[in-house]
């Protein structure tokens, strides 16, 4: 399994989001995660479906929507519409968690549960069959360029085994404070999707930028999901 690169385009131009989004292609983006915030759920006000629509018009990578809103119920059409290819909610704001997911999934779009730091892994145990991706958050949502939360590496750990435990085959994708100095560690934790904001679009050359996260994790080698240690290792080299 390779791993797949999600640039972030909070920390992109707003007046050139094009742009952004065709330099990150240029450098060998796999997704664009697209941050979706209300002022509720997080402090921050970023974009919704009008902006992911006029995205999937620039772009052939398929769109990463991470939705920090208090009511994903209610939007949820409105992504999938836009052209949504992954939805992603939070469990804290979640009562009805499995209809949700089910519903992202019936609409053929990759459903995710996210989590916020302080949130414990033992939240998704009862939809870990039910999602194609659990995202884990290493800083506390609302904002781009913050701090890595180091025991996030530990969660994904955590992540992985319970999602083993059931059986599932779900990525695990990891968000906030994600760098060239930590990626590959993350990628032999058992991180599936990196996703990077300021590490990318911060950067004064964006394609470059994705093109050095590649490499830094080209030499870790994935087992499949589920399988005996489905955990990374670097090959030699
Ligand atoms: C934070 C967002 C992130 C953010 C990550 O609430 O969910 O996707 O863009 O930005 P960096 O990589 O700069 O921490
Ligand atoms: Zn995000």
């Amino acid at each position: 399994m390779s791993i797949r690169l999600a640039p972030s385009i909070l920390s992109a131009d707003f007046a050139a989001l094009g742009a952004a989004v065709a330099a990150a292609e240029r450098g060998g983006a796999d997704l664009i995660h697209v941050d979706v915030m209300d002022g509720h759920f997080v402090p921050n006000i970023t974009v919704g479906p009008l902006v992911v629509r006029a995205l999937k018009r620039v772009t052939h990578l398929p769109l990463d929507v991470h939705l920090m809103i208090t009511e994903p119920d209610r939007y949820v059409d409105a992504f999938v519409e836009a052209g949504a290819a992954m939805l992603s909610v939070h469990v804290e704001v979640q009562p009805h968690l499995h209809r949700t997911l089910s519903y992202i999934r019936r609409l053929g779009v990759e459903a995710g549960v996210v989590l916020n730091p302080s949130t414990p892994v033992t939240a998704i145990e009862e939809v870990a069959g039910d999602v194609d991706f659990v995202l884990v958050m290493s800083v506390n949502p609302g904002f781009g360029g913050q701090s890595f939360i180091a025991r996030s590496e530990a969660k994904v750990r955590a992540v992985r085994a319970l999602l083993d435990r059931h059986a599932s085959r779900a990525a695990i994708e990891i968000d906030g404070g994600v760098d060239l100095g930590n990626a590959a560690r993350l990628a032999e934790a058992g991180v599936d999707i990196l996703v990077a904001g300021q590490a990318i679009f911060g950067q004064p050359d964006p394609a470059a930028a994705v093109r050095a996260m590649r490499e830094a994790v080209a030499g870790v080698t994935r087992p499949a999901p589920g399988a005996a240690g489905a955990t990374g290792q670097r090959t030699a080299g």
